[in-house]
């Protein structure tokens, strides 16, 4: 399709390191969609004839047709999936196909399938995490009583509810979403029309063409058209932020479900045995997402590298692009898929949570606060005051609310029978309502909250009318 003016085939591995159709081949769809807008865009404003403009359309039709059905021949001497479809075209067209390239160059063409794709990938990953926010709503709306050590250093630190943990990623999942969304408004403008890089000397309408393949308007200068790649790079970004998180989750669910610990359960659907060792219960697909954010960080890490040295305009080291984008886009779609299954399937034990959150005395922080709120002591004083009875109940070999008064008035002459009201997990947590604090009101508000949220979102998803 270039060669006019070579004399000499490519030698074979010149062939071997340009071809990149194994990997765009993905951008099939994309592909063919721009190429439709941009026929009848050249036929409306007169630059090919409208004859010419249905035969491409029926023509890259039928080659979707191929493709989908796994019937289309990719060729590697044809290096990408432009030239595999524009090939084809001319075999079922005839020379009209040659009218299809006119004002434009596979520079914009690239840029704007890729573009297309990473949207359309955004897009479904939003979907899915509303569809994991709805999953850990909906289990913390049951938890939201549930109370479980909560940790600083690993360490038990207070009590915390089991719902107001799952919240949390919520939260995250929602910075998430706003990350992408934020990716998908800043590239809502289309580099097609932009050419090899200068822009053409035909009337094109970009405006017709950006509409066509859903994007708000053209990009406004055409070197930066053909060599931006920042839509992939803020997509990648956002992955990997929301791959870290997932991979925080993914590495609490390995702890919690280790036999050490026993805070949850998985079912036989998310966990696989050992073949040597018949007891286990592995939570391979929880190891599998703290894994794969390696690669999807690795992506991105990757063409930020690619882009850092390139001047303007297109490059071939962009064609690098696609390969690590796809498959960290995908490793992601997989990994909030496995997160939002292992959410709905975990169960957690409520007994070993409740002896967990009461071990490691960790109501002594609401011994400190009753001497704060009952007594007047400073607050550090009470903190010092609250160590020594912890002490005292370490020596004796009791959980703190299990100290007798009297050697707790040992400490502080002061200390009444109404110290015990706050000493258990249940009070602690019912205690804490300050606003996003751990109280279950204040979980079963927020938790509610989500779900209506998510329902206005997506009516359809609504599923328990009775909440
Ligand atoms: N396969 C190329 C890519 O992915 C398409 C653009 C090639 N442009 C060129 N002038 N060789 O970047």
């Amino acid at each position: 399709m270039w060669g006019g003016r070579f004399a000499q085939a490519p030698d074979a591995i010149m062939a071997e390191i340009n071809a990149s159709i194994d990997v765009d081949r993905n951008l099939y769809r994309q592909d063919i969609a721009g190429s439709k807008a941009h026929a009848a865009m050249l036929a409306k404003q007169g630059i090919i004839t409208a004859e010419d403009a249905e035969a491409i359309a029926r023509g890259l039709d039928a080659i979707l047709g191929e493709i989908e059905s796994g019937r289309f021949q990719f060729q590697r001497s044809l290096e990408d999936i432009h030239m595999n479809v524009e090939s084809r075209l001319a075999e079922l067209i005839g020379p009209a196909a040659g009218r299809l390239h006119t004002a434009r160059s596979r520079n914009d063409q690239v840029a704007t399938d890729f573009k297309m794709y990473v949207r359309e990938a955004a897009a479904a990953i939003d979907a899915q995490l509303a569809d994991y926010q709805r999953a850990l709503a909906e289990k913390a709306l049951t938890h939201a009583a549930t109370v479980m050590p909560g940790f600083t250093h690993l360490q038990t630190a207070q009590p915390v509810t089991f719902g107001h943990h799952l919240l949390a990623y919520v939260e995250m999942a929602a910075r998430d979403r706003g990350r992408f969304a934020d990716a998908r408004r800043r590239a809502e403008e289309c580099p097609l029309g932009a050419a090899a890089l200068a822009g053409t000397s035909f009337p094109l309408d970009r405006d017709m063409t950006a509409r066509a393949l859903g994007f708000a308007r053209p990009m406004a200068n055409s070197l930066d058209a053909v060599s931006d790649r920042d839509f992939v790079l803020e997509a990648l970004a956002a992955a990997a932020i929301t791959a870290v998180h997932l991979s925080r989750f993914a590495e609490e669910i390995v702890i919690w479900t280790s036999p050490l610990v026993g805070l949850i359960t998985l079912s036989d659907r998310f966990t696989t045995g050992s073949s040597i060792m018949p007891q286990k219960r592995n939570p391979d697909a929880a190891e599998l997402v703290r894994a794969k954010a390696g690669r999807i960080i690795g992506a991105l890490n990757a063409l930020l590298v690619v882009m850092k040295g390139l001047p303007l305009a297109y490059q071939k080291d962009m064609q690098e692009d696609k390969e690590g984008a796809i498959d960290a886009l995908s490793a992601l779609s997989l990994c909030i898929a496995a997160m939002t299954g292992m959410v709905r399937d975990m169960e957690p034990d409520t007994a070993r949570m409740r002896q967990a959150a009461g071990a490691g005395y960790a109501t002594a922080t609401d011994l400190a606060d009753w001497l704060v709120r009952k007594l007047g002591i400073p607050f550090r004083q009470a903190h010092h005051i609250t160590g020594r009875i912890v002490a005292a109940a370490a020596e004796a070999g009791v959980a703190l609310h299990r100290l007798p008064l009297a050697a707790m008035q040992a400490v502080e002459p002061r200390i009444t029978e109404d110290v015990y009201s706050v000493l258990s997990v249940d009070r602690s947590v019912k205690s804490r309502t300050s606003y996003g604090g751990t109280a279950p009101a204040n979980v079963r508000r927020e938790a509610r909250k989500w779900l209506k949220r998510l329902d206005k979102e997506n009516p359809a998803r609504k599923e328990d009318p009775t909440r």
